[in-house]
């Protein structure tokens, strides 16, 4: 049984694989049994920033030609190091042999406390799998617009797959505690309006020249510089873990791969509509979908209200204007007809003309 936390972000560069090392390493000086997966293909992996370049990865487990316990790095400044590599995009489509071979070959490392999971970047099938089959799912992001867009991205569809508990947020290269501040509010704000699902903060880290230092030495910061900032930081972060962790069950390790690679199975099927199809343009969770069509529904609404209410103004000018127009008529003088009264004809032409000239 071990608790299991997926580390992921969306964009590449913003710490994530610095994270998953040096808490590795924070959680392993508590006493705490750590398993770190390094599952980033990219090129600043875990090889990377320990020196270690293995031979064997996950690649050779899956095809039954190794068992985990000749791949894995046994004791790395106290935590073990499984390196994923080229096994991890194999992933996404095991025979079902494989599968258990895999499934298995986890069942004899039931002795971590912590399984901590270094994603690549980007929203592969395989990072989603993790992230929804772990117990926690750490998301790093920087103050940048470009990097909180991505953790938004990562965040939706997530969402979009019914992920249920909060995804804690680690705020890296932070270089004043305002605009760290200022960018979480801005991404907790946004996924509160269309999203969801829930986040919590977990924590800063900061800009720390330290951290790049430790990088050219393949020494990991938290060795290397334990009483720098950023090293403080990963501390803080490990206890609000620790502390959290008490309330939460663990998650036997073969189930975690079962969800996981069930997750990955049903993703490539295309009768599962689990994503959209290619040529699909919505990408929209659904509890966002719904919201959207809410608002549409209540803004046409709120237009078939006000266009009833000009209607019955008007109804009421027109009845108003007729009720007027008819107390006018009725309370109108009634016109006597004075009949014309009878000319007096003179046969003296003289005065008849005279009488008409005054007229005119
Ligand atoms: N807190 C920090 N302060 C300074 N530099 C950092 C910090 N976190 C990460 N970096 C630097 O950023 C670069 C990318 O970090 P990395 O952990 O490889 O990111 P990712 O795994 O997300 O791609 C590395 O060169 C690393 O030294
Ligand atoms: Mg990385």
């Amino acid at each position: 049984m071990a608790r299991i936390i997926t580390i992921t972000s969306g964009k590449g560069g913003v710490g994530k694989t610095s994270i998953s090392l040096n808490l590795s390493l924070s959680l392993a000086s508590k006493g705490f049994k750590v398993c770190l997966f390094d599952a980033d293909l990219g090129l600043a992996n875990v090889n990377i920033l320990t020196g270690i370049y293995p031979d064997k990865d996950l690649e050779s487990v899956i095809s039954g030609q190794l068992g985990l316990n000749d791949v894995i790095i046994k004791n790395y400044q106290g935590i073990d190091i499984i390196p994923g590599s080229s096994g991890v995009e194999k992933l996404a489509n095991l025979t079902r042999t494989q599968t258990g071979t895999l499934i298995n070959a986890f069942l004899d490392l039931n002795e971590y406390d912590y399984f901590i999971f270094d994603t690549s970047a980007g929203i592969s099938s395989q990072v989603i799998s993790f992230c929804m089959a772990s117990h926690q799912i750490i998301l790093v992001a920087t103050c940048e617009p470009t990097s909180l867009t991505d953790a938004y991205s990562m965040l939706k569809v997530l969402s979009k797959y019914e992920y249920k508990r909060p995804v804690r947020i680690v705020i890296n290269q932070v270089k004043s505690g305002k605009s760290a501040k200022r960018a979480y509010a801005k991404l907790k704000d946004t996924v509160k309006k269309f999203l969801s699902i829930k986040i919590e903060p977990l924590g800063i880290v900061a800009s720390d020249k330290n951290v790049r230092a430790a990088v050219i030495s393949q020494t990991p910061f938290f060795m290397l510089f334990p009483d720098t900032i950023a090293s403080r930081c990963i501390k803080a972060i490990t206890k609000k873990l620790i502390d959290k962790a008490r309330h939460t069950v663990d998650l036997p390790l073969e189930l975690f791969w079962d969800k996981c690679l069930s997750f990955l199975e049903n993703y490539n099927r295309p009768e599962i509509d689990l994503i959209p199809e290619k040529g699909v343009t919505s990408t929209k969770a659904p509890a966002e979908e719904n919201k959207e069509k809410d608002l549409n529904i209540k803004k046409e609404l709120s237009q078939i209200e006000s266009k009833l209410s000009t209607l019955i103004k008007d109804v009421g000018d027109i009845k108003q204007f007729l009720d007027t127009h008819e107390f006018i008529e009725k309370n109108r003088p009634e016109k006597k007809i004075v009949p014309p009264e009878p000319e007096e004809i003179s046969l003296d032409f003289e005065s008849w003309l005279n009488k008409k000239n005054k007229a005119f």
